[in-house]
């Protein structure tokens, strides 16, 4: 049964592929490869630790920064995945939903991404949202943008502006705010990922490699949170 106190909503980045892969003498795609396979066991994991929501950061829009050999095989792995998972995720109810800015990812995964949101779209068990060119700063600049449009159309008036009006122009407008957000691979930093949506969110970096983050160890990281005290800036009486 679901834990009453559990995070409703569980954001990872998943790091450390390519150290995983490099300890072991292989190239780093291979990391990634078994990257995706723990992506599927935590998904899995969720009904039964009462997640709802679970974000995954899959590539950041700093990542084309890699080597072009990465960056293909690493769109070539969310092809593959999509092909390979589509059919499963459909069949375990899983609502799956991509964020990001999509304009510089290739038109044959933009259009898998699109089937696959269709397709799950009356899933309602498990949202699975995966960032694909996400980056916190270029999501409220892009929201900003569409923001400053609909002000100029007359649509919206600059004084109706607060922060639930720019949260409905972000690519996460139909998500909670994520309860928690996991590290993997004993990096503590935010890297870009959520920075609106994590404003009152707890945090756990943890040393796991994400392709070694088994739903053994996702079960351990909820039960620390469980210890948290959160208090979303107000004293409790
Ligand atoms: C960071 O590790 C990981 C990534 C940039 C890619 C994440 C992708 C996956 C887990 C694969 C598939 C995901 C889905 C949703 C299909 P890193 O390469 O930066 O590791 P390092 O810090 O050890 O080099």
């Amino acid at each position: 049964m679901a834990e009453i106190n559990g995070p409703k909503h569980v954001a990872i980045i998943m790091d450390g592929n390519g150290r995983w892969a490099q300890m072991r003498g292989r190239p780093r795609l291979m990391g990634h490869h078994a990257g995706a396979r723990r992506v599927r066991e935590i998904v899995e994991a969720c009904p039964a630790q009462g997640v709802k929501y679970l974000t995954v950061f899959a590539f950041s829009t700093e990542n084309w920064k890699r080597t072009q050999s990465e960056v293909a095989g690493l769109m070539k792995l969310f092809r593959r995945y999509i092909q390979r998972e589509a059919r499963d995720l459909l069949a375990n109810g899983v609502r799956v939903r991509f964020i990001g800015d999509r304009v510089r990812l290739d038109d044959k995964l933009v259009k898998m991404m699109d089937e696959l949101e269709l397709l799950t779209s009356d899933n309602d068990k498990i949202h699975l949202t995966v960032a694909l060119n996400y980056g916190g700063r270029d999501e409220v600049a892009r929201a900003t943008k569409r923001l400053a449009f609909d002000v100029a159309a007359g649509k919206l008036a600059p004084k109706d502006v607060g922060d639930e009006t720019l949260a409905q122009y972000l690519d996460t407008c139909f998500l909670p705010d994520p309860d928690l957000v996991i590290r993997t691979s004993g990096e503590a930093r935010i890297s870009n990922f959520l920075l609106w949506q994590s404003a009152y969110a707890e945090y756990e970096f943890i040393e796991t490699l994400w392709p070694d983050f088994t739903a053994d160890v996702f079960a351990q990281v909820l039960g620390n949170y469980q210890t948290r005290d959160r208090r979303f800036g107000a004293v409790k009486v």
